[in-house]
């Protein structure tokens, strides 16, 4: 039994200011969304790939979806990442299911790994990093209320890996009380079901302003460099 994923890439990339959607960017010549692609079309658990596209994408994506075996109809994205996952759920045939940023073309086939050995276990999982910096609570006019414990702060990552049936429950009692969550797990808490971390790594960033590209450069340099080792 292996795992279906579900990657949103309906987004139109507003803070990366780029002229059309950011998944169009390529890094060491080869676009975002593809380098995303790549690390499911590759990975031997993953059974199939549905992808939440943009009317204006769906001619470019459809044509990249030539050159994959894995990549389901595309399915129409939404308003929010939240509306776009809710439209992809439906077409889902695993049992398994994660959720992956578009966005987030580095993460490693052994972190997958980690989160779907999680899921198998009966323990539903998301990728996180600990905070580095010291985390407040502030007002209205920016005067700090209270500083948080920083060991137990972090920065949650995708994949985000769940049940079919109990993610979507929380997506359909989500829709239903009119909630709207900022990642997949918040859903999840929300209907009472723990979700646990997976230690993540820097690598997973999600390509979002002009200075990550930049930075995804650099990872991809020493990615390669790692594997000539
Ligand atoms: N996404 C989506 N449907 C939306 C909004 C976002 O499928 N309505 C996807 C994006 O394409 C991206 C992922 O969700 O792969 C994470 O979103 P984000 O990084 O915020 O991308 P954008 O929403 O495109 O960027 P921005 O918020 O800067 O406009
Ligand atoms: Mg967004």
């Amino acid at each position: 039994m292996g795992y279906s994923v579900i990657i949103p890439a309906a987004g139109v990339g507003k803070r990366m200011k780029h002229h059309r959607n950011k998944l169009f960017i390529e890094l060491q010549g080869q676009s975002i969304l593809e380098r995303t692609l790549n690390i499911f079309e590759t990975h031997s658990l993953c059974d199939e790939i549905i992808i939440a596209v943009n009317k204006q994408d769906i001619h470019d994506i459809e044509q990249l979806r030539a050159q994959y075996t894995k990549i389901k109809p595309l399915v129409e994205g939404g308003v929010e990442r939240q509306h776009s996952i809710y439209h992809a759920l439906k077409h889902i045939e695993n049992d398994i299911v994660m959720v992956h940023d578009a966005a987030r073309p580095f993460v490693i086939h052994e972190q997958i790994n980690m989160l779907y050995q999680s899921v198998v276990e009966g323990q539903h999982a998301v990728l996180g990093v600990r905070a580095k910096d010291t985390i407040k609570i502030v007002d209205e006019h920016k005067i700090i209320k209270s500083t948080l414990d920083r060991n137990s702060i972090y920065h949650i990552q995708t994949p985000q890996a769940f049940t079919k049936k109990v993610l979507t429950k929380a997506y359909d009692d989500a829709f239903s009380k009119g909630i709207l969550g900022t990642d997949d797990a918040s859903l999840v808490e929300q209907s009472g079901i723990a979700v646990a971390i997976i230690e993540g790594s820097d690598t997973n960033i999600k390509i979002t302003t002009p200075i990550d590209i930049q930075l995804g450069e650099l990872i991809l340099q020493n990615m390669v460099k790692r594997n000539e080792r």
